[in-house]
């Protein structure tokens, strides 16, 4: 969907995230542009979020996660990239510029959204306002743990992350959201088939006119309707370019 984004308008303007699921896309992403010369050269990206306190050098920034897995290896203008600063003075200038940015830019054409634990898109914690903005949010002991790794544990996890509010998110033109694996499985259920609630933000996406959540098995495995699904998926047309 990425690459057919960017082959159709290479001016794209494309939302990314971080996280482990995405590292696959990535990959897959620079195979394309070395192999298949999938052209970033016009394209702008807009992170989702960036913890608080990290300057954009430090290795566990998602700037620098993004320069690692993305940019570095494609020819894409680093001028064109855009994650908020994390290290900002005045983190709500900070904010408000980054709104104003993707503004300048038009809007989001793709966002990529994974879903960390707590069913957040971006960093929108449980009880994120369903019109929220970007702005500086604490993240929850759960988030905190899901992200200890890169820290050495989570007592080492900033307590803040500036991201994405859901409002910001819901204005994009289009967005995929992709989890894989069983530990996604309920909060994957509770997100796509459960009533919309600030306590998940994910469930907002149920909102959005043009959403597609793109699943293994595993991640699929609590759904209810999976039947349904796949009767979709294999006799609409829509589909057809993905079967
Ligand atoms: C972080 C990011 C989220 C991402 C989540 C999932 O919390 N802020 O945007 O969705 O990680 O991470 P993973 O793909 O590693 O499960």
């Amino acid at each position: 969907m990425v690459a057919a984004e960017l082959r159709a308008n290479p001016s794209a303007v494309l939302g990314l995230a971080t996280g482990r699921t995405m590292e696959a896309v990535y990959k897959i992403l620079v195979k394309m542009h070395r192999e298949e010369k999938l052209d970033f050269s016009l394209c702008r990206t807009f992170n989702l979020d960036e913890y608080v306190g990290l300057t954009p050098d430090d290795p566990r920034s998602y700037r620098h996660y993004m320069n690692e897995q993305l940019f570095k290896h494609v020819n894409i203008d680093p001028r064109n990239t855009h994650l908020p600063n994390g290290a900002a003075k005045d983190l709500d200038a900070e904010c408000a510029e980054y709104e104003r940015k993707i503004k300048r830019c038009g809007a989001i054409d793709l966002q990529l959204l994974g879903i960390g634990k707590t069913g957040h898109i971006g960093f929108n914690e449980p009880l994120s306002a369903l019109r929220s903005r970007t702005r500086v949010k604490a993240l929850s002991p759960v988030t905190m743990e899901q992200n200890a790794a890169l820290f050495g544990g989570s007592r080492n996890v900033p307590h803040r992350a500036i991201t994405m509010g859901v409002g910001t998110i819901l204005e994009c033109s289009r967005c995929v959201m992709l989890a894989t694996g069983a530990s996604k499985a309920d909060i994957i259920a509770k997100a796509v088939e459960g009533p919309i609630t600030s306590m998940i933000s994910a469930t907002a996406l149920q909102w959005h006119p043009r959403c597609t959540v793109a699943l293994d098995e595993a991640a699929a495995g609590k759904l209810q309707a999976t039947e349904y699904y796949r009767w979709i998926f294999a006799n609409e047309p829509e589909w057809e370019g993905y079967r």
